[in-house]
């Protein structure tokens, strides 16, 4: 890669938040864009929280976090903000159509060198290249929620991806500290495609009346020494994107075990989205 220092984040969600900080940590200069501004402003507050957060309990110096911080700029502008992109991180709403109309205008706009690289956690990155002129120049980089805290990222080779490429996402995912692990253009890739069916399960059993959400989440916490119960790591996943990885499973493979669970679809519609929204199968404050 040419400069690796000039990262480009489209969306300013969880994700697109999560790893513009991790991005900055590293020593990067980061701009986030966004079409809605109140959507950066809720970016920004979600950083500084979990920077916070990280001071709070001695992973990260005041003076870290502060240049952490310093690194991230906002956007509405996208033009601009991908002009000098060494990098462009894609990480909007999981909808094939969006995300190729994003990637059309990026393609027009960011030097023809730049390093392309989607977060989709359900859909298929060889189809999202296809709305690049580069797809050669395209990967999938897959985070994981929350993106400061967990290490790992999939690299994921798409069919166009050259192998140049792919050895650029690896370096660029080992210099800001994660740990990439290469993977191929799959549905849900290695983590989504064996974790997403075990919460989707916990809906199921939900569903059947199992036990209550609480419960279910207690009995895997303890019984299965899990950092968190299924019902809770799905209202934290978001349960618009626990839906789309699942229904992404069974629309590729027509394997019945991807089944949606009904619970999750029900809940999808009443927008009770999880933590973001301040309920799914838990509220929060
Ligand atoms: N920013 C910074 N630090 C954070 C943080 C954040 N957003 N969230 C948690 N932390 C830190 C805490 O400060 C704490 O630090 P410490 O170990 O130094 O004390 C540590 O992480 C653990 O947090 P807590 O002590 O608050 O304990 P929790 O139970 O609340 O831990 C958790 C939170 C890290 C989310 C943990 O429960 C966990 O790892 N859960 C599983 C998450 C998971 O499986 N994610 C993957 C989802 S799949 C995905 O993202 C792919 C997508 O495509 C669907």
């Amino acid at each position: 890669m040419s400069d690796a220092t000039t990262v480009t984040v489209l969306g300013a969600g969880t994700m697109g938040a999560g790893i513009a900080q991790a991005c900055a940590a590293a020593g990067h200069a980061v701009t986030v864009v966004d079409r809605q501004p109140e959507a950066l402003e809720r970016c920004l507050a979600t950083v500084d929280a979990s920077l916070e957060r990280l001071v709070r309990k001695g992973t990260m110096s005041d003076d870290a976090a502060a240049q952490a911080r310093a690194r991230i700029a906002v956007t509405t502008d996208l033009a601009a903000s991908v002009g000098g992109a060494a990098i462009v991180i894609e990480a909007v709403y999981e909808d094939l159509a969006t995300k190729q109309a994003l990637w059309r205008q990026v393609d027009s706009h960011a030097p023809a060198e730049a390093l392309r690289a989607t977060n989709t956690s359900s859909l298929s990155v060889t189809e999202i290249a296809q709305a690049s002129s580069r797809p050669e120049r395209f990967c999938g980089l897959h985070f994981f929620n929350p993106v400061p805290v967990l290490p790992l990222v999939e690299v994921v080779r798409a069919e166009r991806t050259s192998p140049a490429t792919l050895d650029e996402a690896v370096a660029f995912a080992t210099a800001i500290g994660k740990t990439p692990i290469v993977c191929g253009d799959t549905p849900g890739f290695i983590v989504n495609r064996l974790l997403i069916p075990y919460v989707n399960d916990a809906v199921h059993a939900l569903g059947e009346g199992v036990a209550r959400a609480a419960d279910i989440d207690t009995a895997m916490k303890l019984g299965a020494n899990l950092p968190m119960g299924p019902l809770a790591l799905a209202d934290l996943i978001g349960l618009d994107v626990t839906l789309a990885v699942i229904e992404s499973l069974h629309r590729e493979t027509a394997d019945p075990r991807f089944r949606p669970a009904v619970r999750l679809r029900q809940l999808v519609r009443a927008g009770k989205l999880g933590r973001k929204t301040g309920e799914g199968f838990h509220r929060y404050e």
